[in-house]
C-alpha cells in the first residue's frame, strides 16, 4: 500500500467494532469518537434505522443493477437533495466519493462555459484526483503540478496574512473582492472563467473559514460575467455547521451548484452533485457511474438523511457546538501553546502554536492528538501549517457526551501545554 497513505498515532489504531459516539479497537480499548472517520459516520456507529434499511436490501439479493435499470431509491434521495439544496430546478447526479463529485462539477462548468479556466481559494482542498488535485491550494496537498485546467487562486481564509492584519470582516470583504477582479483583469480572462469552486469552511486546511458574506460578494461579480459558483459541501453539508443546512447559506447565496459526499450515507461510499438543471444537462456527451448511486448506498443515504431530518441533528450541532466551542475558548484562555479556537457548530478547531514565539506547531499538534488518545478521545488533525486538531463528532452526539469530550480534551490540551511550557 502507498507510502503516501498516513495512519494516525504513533501507534495505528483499528477500529472493529463501534456504538453511538463510541469505537472499540483491537486492544479492547473504547474511545468516544470527534472525528467519525472524517466527518462521515454522521450519525455515529450502528445506527438501527440505518442498518435495518441496509439490511432489507441486501435480504433482497441486489446490491447493484446500474444506472441502466431504474433505481427507486436513488430516484427518492435525488429528489430530496434537489428540495434541500434550494437550487431551482435542480438535477442531482451520484457518485461514490467526494472527488468524483467534484470532478464532475467541473465536468458541468468547464462543459457549460466552453472554459477551462478555474477559480479555487487558497488553502483548499477538493479530493486527489488529476482534476481535484490541480485545484488543490495547499502544497502538502498537491501531489502533481500537471494540470487540465488553468488555476488561478484567490483570497478567503488567509486573514494571517501581514497585508489583511487587523481588518475588520468587512474591510476583509472589500479586500478579496478587488482581488478577484484583479485576477479576472490580469491573470484569467473574465469573459472566459468557467466557475470558482470553494469549501465554506476548509476541512484538510483546518477548519478555516472566509467571513460570512463573501461567498455572496464574489458571486456577485462572477454573475457579472456568467462565471458560475461551486460549493463544495462535501464537510460542511446536511447541517454540520449548526446554523445552517449547507456551509454556503452562512454567505447569504445560493451557488449553482453543489457537490456533496461524507456523512451522506454514514459511512456507505455515496457523492454527488446537486446542480441548477440547465448545468447538469449541458455535457454534450453519454455518462454513467457504474456504481454511484446504487440500491445499497442510496439506501443507506436515505435512511440517513431521514434519520437526520427527522431528529432535527442541525439544531443539535447548534446548541452542543456552542457548549463545546464555547468551553474550548474558556480553557484555553490561559493555555500559550493554544493559538485559537474556531468553528461552526460540530466542525471546529484548535491550532497548536510555540508558547514563546506563537509561530504554528505541528509536533505539538502531534503531541495533543497523542495525548488526547491516551484519554480515550479520537480526533483529527490538519492546516497548512500541520498545527491544527480538527473535531467534528456525530450529530447524533449526547450533552453528556459533549461534556466528556470537552473535559477530555481540555485536559488533554492542558498537559501539552504544561509540557510544552
Ligand atoms: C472538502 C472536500 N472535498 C472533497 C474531498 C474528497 O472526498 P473523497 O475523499 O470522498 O474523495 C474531501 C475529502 O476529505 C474534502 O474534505
Amino acid at each position: 500500500m502507498p507510502r503516501w497513505m498516513a495512519l494516525n498515532y504513533d501507534h495505528p489504531i483499528e477500529i472493529v467494532s463501534g456504538s453511538g459516539s463510541r469505537i472499540t479497537d483491537a486492544d479492547g480499548n473504547t474511545y468516544l469518537d470527534f472525528f467519525c472517520g472524517i466527518l462521515t459516520n454522521m450519525l455515529g456507529y450502528d445506527v438501527p434505522e440505518v442498518r435495518e434499511a441496509v439490511q432489507r436490501q441486501l435480504a433482497k439479493g441486489v446490491v447493484h443493477t446500474s444506472t441502466l435499470y431504474l433505481i427507486r431509491s436513488q430516484v427518492e434521495l435525488a429528489e430530496k437533495i434537489s428540495r434541500l439544496s434550494g437550487i431551482d430546478g435542480a438535477k442531482v447526479f451520484f457518485t461514490n466519493s467526494g472527488t468524483e463529485a467534484n470532478e464532475t462539477a467541473l465536468l458541468l462548468a468547464t462543459a457549460a462555459r466552453r472554459s477551462s479556466q478555474v477559480l479555487a481559494l487558497r488553502n483548499s482542498y477538493h479530493g486527489r484526483s488529476f482534476g481535484a488535485v490541480a485545484i488543490t491550494g495547499n502544497a502538502s496537498w498537491r501531489s502533481s503540478q500537471l494540470a487540465p485546467f488553468s488555476v488561478h487562486y484567490v483570497h478567503g481564509t488567509d486573514r494571517e496574512l501581514p497585508a489583511f492584519a487587523g481588518m475588520s470582516d468587512a474591510e476583509y470583504i472589500t479586500a478579496a473582492v478587488a482581488d478577484l477582479r484583479h485576477v479576472l483583469t490580469t491573470a484569467a480572462a473574465a469573459r472566459d472563467v468557467a466557475c470558482l469552486i470553494a469549501e465554506p469552511i476548509q476541512g484538510v486546511g483546518g477548519f478555516t473559514m472566509p467571513p460570512d458574506g463573501l461567498l455572496r460578494a464574489y458571486k456577485e461579480v462572477l454573475d457579472s460575467h456568467g462565471i458560475l459558483l461551486i460549493s463544495d459541501e462535501v464537510q460542511t453539508g446536511w447541517g454540520r455547521t449548526g446554523e445552517h443546512f449547507w456551509g454556503i447559506s452562512a454567505h447569504g447565496v445560493v451557488p449553482d451548484m453543489m457537490t456533496f459526499a461524507k456523512g451522506l450515507g454514514n459511512g456507505f461510499a455515496i457523492g454527488g452533485v446537486v446542480a441548477r438543471g440547465d448545468l447538469m444537462d449541458s455535457v454534450p456527451a453519454n455518462g454513467i457511474s457504474t456504481f454511484g448511486g446504487n440500491p445499497f448506498a442510496t439506501t443507506a443515504a436515505n435512511a440517513t438523511l431521514d434519520y437526520l431530518l427527522s431528529h432535527d441533528l442541525q439544531r443539535n450541532a447548534a446548541t452542543l457546538g456552542s457548549l463545546i466551542i464555547g468551553g474550548l475558548r474558556e480553557a484555553a484562555e490561559p493555555l500559550a501553546a493554544v493559538g485559537a479556537v474556531r468553528g461552526k457548530g460540530l466542525m471546529f478547531a484548535v491550532d497548536l502554536v510555540d508558547p514563546v514565539t506563537a509561530a504554528p506547531s505541528a509536533p505539538l499538534a502531534a503531541r495533543a492528538m497523542e495525548a488526547a488518545r491516551e484519554r480515550g478521545l479520537l480526533i483529527g488533525k490538519g492546516g497548512l501549517y500541520g498545527n491544527t486538531l480538527r473535531i467534528a463528532p456525530p450529530m447524533t452526539l449526547t450533552e453528556a457526551e459533549a461534556k466528556e469530550g470537552l473535559g477530555l480534551l481540555t485536559d488533554a490540551l492542558r498537559a501539552v501545554d504544561a509540557e510544552a511550557s
